[in-house]
């Protein structure tokens, strides 16, 4: 390729990653960071050699299969790829990377967050005192449920999973996990292993979502499965919405089924089902598992990096496909 790879990033990326870009890149940028329709991307994409776009482009086949022959990769700036139809860009013979690694620590922490936020209903009691109605403190005021102690099960123990063990055992809480496969003594760490899911359930005082969206996680949460909880379970999801069934949650949370609910993902973002808001019992962010600067930065660079391995003929640091 003669000259600088013609590239087209569909978001604002953090300034550092931008400078690279300038740099090292012909690109097509988006300074305003507006959400371009999928007609608005193709058109865009017209000649561009490379994408790096984000999980806010939904790419199914459809979109996939009408991308200029031009571009030959697709560099996503997030872990999750379930917005990419992976068969239908290996089919066109466009390679994917994803950014892993980099943001565990940033993700577990918000998992964390959202787990001590639910448990202790952190937003109702923010809610009483920004609200003026802090009058007195109460032997029975706010009582949220006890963490220490709990047995918290992760569903997913990728790396994001074992990041957020690491941190609840400082909590003193008993892991378990249910994984596509079972992981090495050295990783496991003493958690207990489900090899079904659905065994893991009864066992969940607190339950974490930190698997992919996949058809088979898809609902995985639904009402019959909030059933084989224990009484007043708390439940955290920082992976993908979906991943719950929000209507099933939502009940659960009115009845006391499920004590509380900490989210950082929604289904159909950011238009979620606004039943949420009007329980006390969750405790809700707005999708900011990686939001750090660090992590922000890493994640680009680790796009940039998959990018400029694959127009030098280099296997990708971080290859999907
Ligand atoms: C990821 O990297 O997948 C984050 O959830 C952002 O979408």
């Amino acid at each position: 390729m003669s000259g600088k790879p013609k590239l087209l990033v569909t978001r604002l990326t953090p300034p550092n990653v931008e400078a690279r870009i300038a740099r090292d890149y012909d690109a097509i940028t988006n300074p305003e960071d507006v959400i371009w329709s999928t007609a608005e991307l193709l058109s865009k994409a017209e000649g561009c050699d490379a994408i790096l776009c984000s999980p806010t482009e939904p790419m199914p086949a459809d979109v996939i299969d009408r991308l200029p022959d031009s571009v030959k990769m697709l560099a996503t700036f997030s872990v999750g790829y379930d917005q990419i139809d992976i068969a239908a860009a290996t089919r066109r013979g466009i390679k994917v990377g994803n950014t892993p690694d980099v943001l565990d620590d940033a993700t577990a922490d918000i998992g964390m967050l959202c787990l001590l936020g639910a448990a202790r209903m952190a937003h109702n009691a923010t809610t009483v005192l920004r609200s003026g109605q802090w009058k007195r403190w109460e032997p029975t005021g706010l009582l949220g449920t006890h963490v220490t102690g709990k047995r918290l099960g992760i569903l997913g123990m990728g790396r994001i999973g074992r990041a957020l063990a690491k941190r609840a055992r400082g909590f003193d809480m008993e892991i378990h996990y249910s994984n596509r496969s079972r992981l090495a003594p050295e990783l496991e760490q003493g958690a207990t292993f489900h090899a079904d899911p659905e065994d893991m359930l009864p066992h969940c005082d607190f339950i974490s979502f930190n698997c992919p969206l996949t058809d088979k996680t898809r609902h995985f949460l639904n009402a019959e499965r909030i059933e084989k909880l224990p009484q007043g379970a708390v439940v955290v999801n920082t992976a993908r919405g979906p991943v719950v069934d929000d209507k099933a949650v939502i009940a659960a949370l009115k009845s006391g089924r499920i004590a509380a609910a900490g989210l950082d993902v929604f289904e159909d973002e950011p238009n979620f089902n606004r039943a949420y808001l009007d329980l006390p019992n969750t405790f809700l962010l707005p999708h900011i598992g990686s939001a750090t600067v660090e992590t922000r930065d890493a994640m680009g660079f680790l796009c940039l990096d998959n990018l400029d391995a694959f127009f030098a003929g280099r296997p990708l640091p971080a290859a999907v496909n």
